[in-house]
Order: structure tokens, then sequence, then C-alpha cells
């Protein structure tokens, strides 16, 4: 074969291929697990399959501690030998952030990052926009990369850290319906993906992963009046389980929004224009 065909291919199915083949050699089962976002709807399906499956013990952090109670008693109803902690967290102080990740376990085999925040364009109060950044992009991203440099590197901790920070497809091209939210999210991907760099130049068992859902039914799109191809919580949450426990770098969920993706990024400029939604 032609070899610019060879690069397209491999350019634009490697999240579909060569990576999920490359990861099942390296299938990984979770036990210490840390979820940031307790009340996500998302979250806790995938939460839950965990619980059934390999969890030895969680920790739950959220802003609340019902959510956070709503999860422990959940996971307690499916297994209550597992050991569950709730932490409440001010996500607004980050010199909190050290005695934060100080409270968890270095031997965490998986943090899960769930917190999001959406907001439509016509949304103009900067008090809005700036959180919407902070939820999106700098919690997630400072919160991890505390564990990572603090607990995991300075431990010198030799077991496997997967990381799955949910992002979004809307970060993958930025429309202008929602694009301080798409923004912020496209910010989350490429510091998951730049974190996976710094990680496999140092040497580091961490393996990043970033997931991105298409549209799913939850509080955050509640208000949303087009329910096309919207998915169910608990219909992607199993997906989203095996990707992980493979350690695929692009999660997209369901997985259809992997080739729409590619579809939209290809799109020219003069028609992605015209996408009002
Ligand atoms: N639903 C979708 O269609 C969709 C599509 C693509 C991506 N996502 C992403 O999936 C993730 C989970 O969302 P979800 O759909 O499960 O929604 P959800 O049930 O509404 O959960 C939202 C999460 O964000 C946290 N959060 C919201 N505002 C916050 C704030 N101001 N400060 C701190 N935390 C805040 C909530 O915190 P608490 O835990 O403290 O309550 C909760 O954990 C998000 O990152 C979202 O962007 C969702």
């Amino acid at each position: 074969m032609h070899d610019c065909k060879k690069t397209l291919i491999k350019k634009h199915f490697s999240h579909y291929t060569v990576e999920n083949f490359y990861c099942v050699c390296a299938m990984k089962k979770f036990k210490n697990i840390v979820l940031l976002g307790a009340g996500s709807r998302i979250a806790r399906e995938i939460i839950y399959l965990l619980a059934k499956e390999s969890a030895e013990k969680f920790y739950f952090i959220s802003r609340s501690d019902s959510a956070n109670q709503e999860c422990i008693a959940a996971v307690k109803a499916i297994n209550p030998e597992i050991l569950c902690n709730s932490v409440v967290y001010d996500y607004t102080d980050p010199r909190s952030l050290t005695g934060l990740v100080e409270r968890l376990d270095p031997k965490t085999d998986l943090i899960l990052t769930a917190v999001g925040k959406l907001i439509a364009s016509s949304e103009q109060d900067p008090v809005q926009l700036e959180e919407t950044i902070k939820v999106n992009f700098t919690y997630p991203a400072l919160f991890v990369n505390e564990f990572i440099n603090r607990i995991y590197k300075e431990n010198s901790c030799s077991h496997y850290l997967t990381v799955g920070f949910i992002s979004s497809v809307a970060g993958e091209r930025v429309r202008g319906s929602n694009y301080c939210y798409g923004a912020s999210k496209r910010g989350l991907s490429g510091f998951a993906d730049g974190l996976r760099v710094y990680c496999e130049q140092n040497n580091l068992k961490v393996r990043i992963c970033v997931i991105k859902p298409g549209l799913v039914n939850t509080p955050m799109i509640r208000d949303r009046k087009d329910r096309r191809l919207i998915a169910e919580p608990d219909s992607i949450a199993p997906g989203i389980v095996k990707n992980l426990k493979y350690g695929t770098r692009n999660i997209y969920s369901p997985g259809y929004w992997g080739a729409l993706m590619d579809l939209l990024k290809l799109m020219p400029y003069l028609l992605f224009k015209k996408i009002r939604s």
C-alpha cells in the first residue's frame, strides 16, 4: 500500500485498532480507586461496575459529604467489604491541594476525574466563565498533577497507576454554541496528552486515558431540547471500564463518537460554522 495511504489510515483509525490491540497486552484490575467528583452520574455507573469486579478501597471526593455518602451507600449495597472514604474538598482553594492528595493512598491504582460544568455561549458572566474553565480544566488537571508528582513519584511507587480524565467530544473541535466549555475540555485533553508523554519520559508506570463521552443523559444536559444521540450512563460505563483496564489513550463513548469526531475534524470551516447546536 502507498505510504501516504498507510499514514492516513493509521492517523484516523489508530484509536479503534492499533492502540486497543497494544493495550490488550496489559489489562489491569483496579483495587484502590479515587474518584474526583462523586456527584457525577457517569462516574457513579463506572464505580458500581468496579465495585462488582475488583475494588477493595474507594476515596470519594466532592464538594459535599452527601454526594460521597450516596456513593458509599450504593457501593456498600454491592459489596459491604469494600472500604470507603469520604473526602469533602473546597476546590476553590488551590493551597489545600497538597493536604488533599496526602490523605490518599499512595497505592492508588485508578484515579477518575469526573468534575465538569456545562455553560452555553449565551452566558457571558465572567464569574461563571471563570468557574467553568476551572471546573473542567484547572481542578482535575492540578489534582492529578499533584498526586503524580507529590505522592506517586516521591514515594517511588512502582505499581501501575491508571488515570481516567473525563473530558468530552466537545473539546475535539470547539463549536460556537459552547466554546468556553469546549475550550476548557480541549485544554484538559491536551494536558492529559502532555502528562502521558512526561510520565513515559520519566519512566513512571502511569497510564493516562482521556474519556470523551458524547451526549449522556445526566443532570448536566437536562435542559437540552434536542434529545437525539443521547446515551444512558449505565450503557456507556461497561465500555469505559473495559478501556480503562486496557489503558486505551482515547476512549470515545459510545465508540461511534470517534468516527463522528473524525468527520467533524475534516469538515471544511465554511460548513462547520453553520453548526449551531
Ligand atoms: N453528560 C454529558 O452529556 C457529558 C458529555 C461529555 C462529557 N461529560 C463530562 O462527564 C463528566 C461527568 O459529568 P456528568 O454528565 O456525570 O454530570 P453530572 O452528573 O452533572 O456531574 C457533574 C460533576 O461535576 C461536578 N461539579 C459541577 N460543578 C462544579 C463546581 N462548580 N465545582 C466543583 N465541582 C463541580 C459535580 O460535583 P460534585 O461531585 O461535588 O457534586 C459532579 O461531580 C463531566 O466532566 C462532564 O463534562 C458529560
